[in-house]
């Protein structure tokens, strides 16, 4: 299933950026779709990943088949990078467990060059605000709730887009 939504959210990533120098991932896990995007960003110059998980990178490190992928662990309320310092960022099934979620989408705006681009896949569906009065309670599940976190951060310019099954939704967005 991660591999379907990494598929359909590369798709999505070429459809609205089309020649990214810099790319990240963040939550990038086992670096799965930083892989897809190098091969489908011949020109980039830096693909790197990010993930809280020290054993996810140490996997992603393993698996990397290209010079250009880079990857570091850390998390997203709290990037190592400087500004301005990406065209593109990504993130697929990872947003939902970010502690402070608008704390990640400001460094994923602060990082990103002005005019880069988001895309933000994940769990986003009325069917899950049941979701938010028990062990949810908190983080943005619906589209209208990550959408304000977005427009707070600093994005504009959303779009939603169906990535997967009935609840995998992906947002993509600009600086
Ligand atoms: C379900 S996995 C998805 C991994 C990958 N993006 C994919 O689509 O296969 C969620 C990932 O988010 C990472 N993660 C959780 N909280 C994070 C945070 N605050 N910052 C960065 N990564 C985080 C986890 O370590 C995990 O690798």
């Amino acid at each position: 299933m991660h591999h379907d939504i990494a598929s359909r959210a590369a798709e999505l990533a070429v459809s609205v950026a089309a020649a990214p120098r810099r790319v990240l991932d963040v939550g990038c896990g086992t670096g799965y779709l930083l892989r897809l995007l190098a091969a489908r960003y011949p020109q980039a110059a830096e693909l790197a990943g990010i993930d809280a998980a020290p054993s996810m990178i140490e996997t992603a490190r393993r698996a990397a088949d290209d010079p250009r992928l880079r990857f570091m662990v850390g998390t997203a309320e709290r990037l190592p990078y400087p500004d301005d310092a990406f065209d593109l960022v990504v993130s697929t099934t990872s947003f939902d467990h970010w502690a402070d979620q608008i704390a990640g989408l400001r460094e994923c705006a602060r990082v990103l060059a002005p005019g880069g681009h988001l895309v933000l896949a994940d769990q986003f569906s009325p069917l899950l605000v049941p979701t938010l009065l028990a062990g949810r309670r908190g983080k943005a599940r619906t589209r209208r709730r990550v959408s304000q976190l977005l427009g707070a951060a600093g994005f504009e310019g959303l779009a939603w887009h169906n990535l997967y099954e009935l609840i995998i939704k992906a947002v993509t967005a600009t600086v």
